[in-house]
């Protein structure tokens, strides 16, 4: 049985940032009920004049992680890509990205998680490495949630709370015992499929056509979200998955030098923090500057993190994350 590790990380935000005040532009909003109910101030909408879509950006972080770790393209062995937001129904954006890098006829998983899909990869990721069958595995989430969104007020529930970009990890085989990947949790509850959904296929730059020519009055081709029921479960979900992760490796919440919450609301992320007693320099949100990125929010919030210092050799660094489906897990780390 081997190590593995992660050597590299990587993200990647368009540059068009799409503030408050700019939503009141075309929905009833304001910067004050946002900021109140989500922490958020602004996010990152692509722009569609430029390139940016879910497999430029998602290819974009992961140059940025291969370089990081030290190795080239035709190092990885093996592509896993989490998605809500794909260009295509099928085939997924994995071998999209395979493409975009020109890289070799290797593997591509696409993984179907929402806002968890980060934390499902890392694991699946985590148990091709551990039984020795691949050495180096490129892991992304990219999301291009502002081609999809109901920019009008009948939408605001859900637009205002999504914004674009993407994040992305190399996990390697290591020999350091101890250190890299301890343990990752996984869990489902699918008889809540319905509260936070998208009905309709409708990704990428495609809703807006599909509207125009369809009913205004038929929501199906935008998410659906119940958000105080999402909200309430995402609470103890959360919770339950950090408690786990502890558990499985003797640890207590002493022990978590750094948490990263999915940015999926900073109240969530605070109530955690405050549950788990947890000081500001141990939990790290970043949804402020980017909404709820979903399956790229915990990988962007890590290599944020990472990058201004936060995490060290050593540090027991918890990933958890809560999304639709419902689905939702934890990653334990020692850095
Ligand atoms: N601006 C102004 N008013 C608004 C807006 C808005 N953007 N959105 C809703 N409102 C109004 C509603 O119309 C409602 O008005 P009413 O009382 O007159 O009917 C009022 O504000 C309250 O609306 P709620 O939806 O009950 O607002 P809530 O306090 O629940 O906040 C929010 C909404 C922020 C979405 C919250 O429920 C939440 O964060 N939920 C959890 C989200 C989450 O964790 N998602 C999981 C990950 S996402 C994924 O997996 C894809």
């Amino acid at each position: 049985m081997y190590n593995s590790k992660i050597t590299g990380l990587g993200y990647y935000v368009p540059e068009n940032v799409v503030t408050n005040d700019d939503l009141t532009q075309f929905m009833e909003t304001s910067d004050e009920w946002i900021q109140e109910r989500t922490g958020i101030k602004e996010r990152r909408w692509i722009d569609p004049k430029t390139e940016d879509s879910t497999s430029v950006m998602g290819a974009k972080a992961a140059k940025i992680a291969i370089e990081r770790a030290g190795l080239t393209k035709d190092d990885i062995d093996f592509i896993i890509f989490a998605t809500l937001s794909p260009e295509l129904y099928f085939p997924g954006g994995g071998v999209q990205i395979q493409d975009l890098l020109d890289m070799p006829t290797i593997g591509a998983l696409d993984i179907r998680n929402q806002c968890s899909g980060f934390i499902y990869s890392l694991s699946v990721a985590d148990q091709f490495i551990k039984t020795g069958m691949y050495k180096n595995i490129l892991v992304i989430g990219s999301e291009n949630h502002s081609g999809g969104l109901e920019k009008s007020t009948r939408g605001r529930g859900v637009t205002v709370i999504f914004g674009d970009g993407a994040g992305a990890a190399v996990l390697s085989r290591s020999e350091e015992e101890g250190k890299g990947i301890l343990s990752s949790h996984l869990h489902s509850e699918g008889k809540h499929a319905k509260e936070l959904a998208l009905i309709g296929p409708s990704t990428g730059r495609w809703v807006d056509a599909i509207m125009e020519e369809n009913d205004p009055d038929d929501t199906s081709y935008y998410p659906y979200m119940n958000g105080q029921f999402v909200f309430k479960h995402a609470v103890v979900r959360f919770s339950e998955a950090i408690v786990e992760g502890l558990q499985a490796n003797g640890l207590q919440k002493e022990d978590i030098d750094m948490l990263i919450p999915h940015q999926a609301n900073l109240r969530i992320a605070q109530f955690i923090q405050k549950k788990f007693q947890l000081s500001d320099d141990k939990v790290f949100n970043n949804i402020m500057k980017y909404g709820n990125t979903t399956a790229a929010s915990v990988i962007i919030a890590l290599t944020e993190a990472w990058e201004k210092g936060k995490i060290n050799d050593g540090d027991l660094v918890v990933l958890a994350a809560f999304g639709s489906g419902f689905t939702w897990g934890s990653v334990v780390i020692r850095w």
